[in-house]
């Protein structure tokens, strides 16, 4: 059963139900094809909603029995609906029981409760709840659960839910059951089960009050030796919460279950995290440093949930920024604090904890600008849905953690402190709105966050432009800034919105200078957060002997678009001089864009493409400054995503862009090999491979020299990669010398993807990166297979599935996402395989197919040949039969634009 298509849900029409569950005890009775579920509900009335029925939703659900109060309903009393039931009670406390028949077996949506690899799996959240069991399935009814789960012993050892264990047994006929109870009321989008056959590493920590607890990690048995890390940063999670937080685990266990089956990264599930194997698995030999990074991050943001998404929840969907942006925000601070700490001296942790803040900032830029740009761009608490799976998006989360970074901004670390205790203290065990948590904030600081909160209601990158004047006569600089937030889908007016923007000023020896306002009295540091509230607003700095060089949203100080005017010398001064790493790295990001955007247009009109010099020496002067911590040059030297770049271009036309970005890349490799090549030779890591930023640093640098040696493309470049490959100690060097072997038309390449496949033939994680890696293949020569061929043959390789979200992501995302330069092929191949691979994932898996769609949704930015193609893929898969809400929203939304 599908809700009716084309409708929206409003965020404005929220009302309470009328019954909610105080408790709820569930039995499952698991079977592949016909799992029986038993759910006794005390349902109570709500004091403060309008009278009604209960209302029930179910979904893909054969009702087998249902009784109220014990009885057999009366006739009339209970009514089948678009979404479910309703039951027409009239006392204030009801008691339901209902027994429902279930297919895991057949579900391949991945939600709900299915199969995976021989076990049984859940995942509710944000609507899979209602097809296991009828329920009043949204996160304002918090209920206590109790569940008791039987099956068969030999293929299901192991039987988990939230909570604690109470029980377990032995039942005839070779099965087996256990009891769980959560002592804490959750809404149902956190009950989780598995049975399965797994095997725990485990290990018993103290808390910071002097409790014991257990932390155990499931995964298959073959996977044992790929867990410690999880573990690991399981533990690095938990004190750091404690510490900087006061935040404490407040169950006596706490497992991670690893699952190969799964449509997103992990689930917050209350004591029971459900994890894409993606991000618990990782060792030297199949993780790379980004897997590893990964692992810790995605544990980090699962654990952190506890207390931001599980005992303070939300109200409604609308509300979901409130747990994932400030649980995201949450995540990367812990990021930034690991890598510091793991850091040798403070100018080592410096930049380290820059390259964690470039990193989610690239996330930022790649994803959720472009999505912010077109036909689904919306706040990061939207007004409306058609599809909430649709509104997991890089907005809510990405932008909604800018927006969390803000307040923290705006009220220092210790305010911020203070009003997340008073958001706990007022809030615990409650289901609330993004309005409760910075009301919060404002109230412990006694701060004024009223035009704040437009952020939380226009959608659109801002963009702020900044423009200085300097006066010679009086040595004071004029900075003008003003904002623009573009006009999107349903909303063409913006208001201005509260944007702090921290500004430094440089003088001519490339030193931060002291920065004075008129009419202040003292001069003061050397860093200034301005209070961007209007349309426009000026500041007059003085004293000062010379033009200084403005430095203007250090730390990407908000999630804006800084329209900056600045001279290619500016740039390459900023680039060596700028004291703010991040701003440094973007004055960097800033000219590679520059300079790549004349390329492509120079490559459009068939003009020759010319590399300026003035780009060529600023880039080497960063290449070969052995004092940078090797991870930032790695950041500062590698180019701009084409998603990103895309957006930057009018129109955007993937083909000339790509062959700028090759020129580039073969340019600078053959313009400095020797300085590439001692590079590469110099940052070779010593030793055993361990996880940690520095050697990761080396690493990555080393990586990136030999891809721009690759771009060159001489003998020696081949030679190192395939040395590099055979004798890599580690996944991060051997996949860094098979990605840049995939560069080349030398007949290394071939041999090192079959090498690469042998090896690892049998693991589902490493071939993932296989596939990718050939789907995502820029063609550095004619002679290079077309990609869309690979990518065709690829689907009929034994080892990938339509049915696995991650193969899907690896593959199809690598070639619709991942490259644009091939994936707009002019003759429209790309977009009619497209249409055919999203309608088929939509009959078996709507959030998968969604995720895909929506690689084409911001086809409008393209040249009219390209969007006339583009057109008539979207208007086939729009027609077609049968389409998913999930679908139907993304495809709908861009058509109408
Ligand atoms: N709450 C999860 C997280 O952010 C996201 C999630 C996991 C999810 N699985 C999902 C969202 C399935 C929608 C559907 O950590
Ligand atoms: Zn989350």
């Amino acid at each position: 059963m599908r809700t009716q298509q084309g409708t929206p849900i409003l965020r404005s029409a929220y009302q309470p139900l009328a019954y909610g569950v105080e408790s709820v005890e569930l039995d499952f009775v698991l079977d592949p094809t016909a799992t029986q579920v038993t759910s006794r509900l005390r349902c109570v009335r709500h004091p403060d909603a309008a009278a009604g029925p209960i209302v029930l939703y179910g979904e893909a659900l054969e009702r087998v029995s249902l009784t109220v109060d014990g009885m057999a309903p009366a006739p009339g009393q209970l009514r089948d609906t678009a979404s479910g039931l309703e039951i027409d009670v009239v006392g204030d406390v009801v008691n339901l029981e209902i027994v429902t028949r279930i297919d895991p077996a057949a579900n391949t949506t991945l939600s709900g409760l299915y199969q995976s690899r021989g076990g049984f799996f859940t995942q509710c959240e944000a609507e899979g709840f209602r097809r296991i069991t009828y329920f009043p399935d949204r996160p304002d009814v918090m209920a206590r659960f109790t569940v008791r789960l039987e099956a068969d012993k030999a293929t299901c050892p192991v039987l988990l839910s939230n909570g604690n264990l109470l029980e377990t047994g032995e039942l005839p006929g070779g099965r087996h059951f256990a009891r769980w109870e959560d002592p804490f009321p959750k809404p149902s989008y956190l009950f989780a089960l598995v049975a399965a056959d797994l095997q725990a590493l485990e290990r018993r920590v103290t808390t910071m009050s002097g409790r014991e607890v257990l932390l155990q990690v499931w995964v298959e048995a073959r996977d044992l030796d790929r867990v410690e890390h999880a573990m690991n940063s399981l533990v690095h999670s938990m004190r750091w919460d404690e510490e900087v937080f006061g935040l404490e685990l407040d169950l006596d266990r706490f497992m991670i279950v690893a699952v190969s089956d799964f449509n997103m990264g992990a689930m917050e599930n209350k004591g029971l995290n459900i994890f894409n194997t993606k991000y618990v698995l990782a060792n030297p030999e199949t993780g790379t440093d980004l897997d590893f990074e990964n692992v810790e991050s995605v544990v980090a943001h699962e654990y952190f949930h506890n207390w931001t998404g599980n005992r303070v929840t939300c109200r409604d969907w609308f509300q979901l920024t409130l747990k994932e942006g400030l649980t995201v925000f949450r995540d990367q601070q812990f990021t930034a604090d690991m890598m510091a700490r793991a850091a040798e001296s403070p100018a080592a942790a410096a930049s380290a904890r820059a390259v964690t803040r470039i990193a989610n900032v690239r996330v930022l830029r790649n994803g959720q600008f472009p999505e912010d740009a077109g036909p689904m761009a919306h706040p990061i608490r939207p007004d409306s849905y058609q599809e909430i799976n649709n509104f997991y998006t890089a907005t809510v989360y990405q932008k909604g953690a800018e927006v969390i970074r803000m307040i923290h901004t705006l009220l220092g670390r210790e305010g911020f402190r203070n009003g997340m205790d008073l958001y706990f203290s007022y809030h615990d065990g409650q289901a609330v709105t993004c309005d409760d948590f910075v009301q919060c904030m404002a109230e412990a600081n006694g701060a004024d966050l009223d035009q704040f909160m437009r952020w939380y209601a226009q959608a659109g990158t801002p963009r702020v432009k900044a423009s200085g004047e300097y006066d010679a006569a009086t040595g004071s600089y004029t900075l003008t800034l003003s904002q623009h937030t573009p006009a999107t889908p349903g909303q063409p007016d913006k208001l201005p919105l509260h944007i702090p923007v921290m500004l430094g000023l440089i003088g001519p020896d490339g030193r931060d200078l002291p920065l004075r306002l008129e009419g202040e009295t003292r001069v003061g540091e050397t860093g200034r957060l301005l209070h961007l509230r209007s349309d426009s607003q000026r500041w007059r700095f003085i004293g000062l002997g010379a033009e200084p060089v403005p430095s203007v949203l250090r730390g990407f100080s908000a999630p804006v678009i800084l329209e900056l005017d600045e001279s290619d010398e500016r740039l390459a001064f900023r680039m060596a001089h700028d004291s703010d790493p991040f701003n440094r790295w973007d004055a960097a990001q800033r000219y590679m864009e520059r300079v790549i955007l004349d390329l492509a247009a120079a490559s459009a009109d068939g003009r020759t493409m010319d590399v300026p010099q003035a780009f060529g020496h600023a880039f080497r002067a960063l290449l070969i400054d052995e004092s940078l911590d090797p991870a930032f040059v790695a950041e500062a030297l590698s180019l701009p995503s084409e998603p990103y770049l895309l957006e930057r271009m009018a129109p955007a036309d993937p083909e000339p862009l790509r062959a700028a970005l090759i020129h580039l890349m073969r340019e600078l490799g053959q313009a400095m090999q020797a300085d590439f090549l001692s590079r590469y030779l110099d940052l070779e890591v010593d030793g055993d491979y361990r996880y940690h930023p520095s050697d990761a640093g080396r690493r990555a640098l080393r990586n990136l020299c030999l891809r721009y040696l690759m771009a060159w493309g001489g003998a020696t470049a081949v030679e190192l990669a395939v040395r590099q490959f055979e004798f890599a100690g580690n996944m991060t060097d051997r996949y860094g010398a098979l990605a840049a072997l995939v560069q080349s038309d030398s007949p290394r390449r071939a041999e090192a993807l079959a090498a690469f496949h042998d090896r690892y033939r049998d693991d589902a994680l490493v071939l993932d990166k296989w596939f990718a890696l050939q789907a995502g293949a820029w063609r550095w020569s004619d002679a290079a297979p077309q990609t869309l061929d690979q990518v065709r043959t690829l689907m009929d390789h034994p080892a990938f599935s339509l049915g696995n979200p991650n193969k899907v992501y690896a593959l199809l995302g690598g070639y619709f996402r991942a490259n644009p330069g091939e994936f707009h092929r002019a003759d429209g191949l790309g977009y009619a395989f497209w249409a055919d691979q999203v309608v088929i994932l939509d009959r078996a898996n709507p959030q998968v197919a969604s995720r895909m769609a929506r690689a084409l949704e911001g086809w409008r930015k393209f040249t009219p040949a390209i969007q006339d193609g583009i057109r008539a893929a979207l208007e086939r898969v729009a027609g077609s039969a049968g389409l998913s809400p999930d679908v139907s929203e993304v495809v709908g939304k861009a058509l109408k634009g």
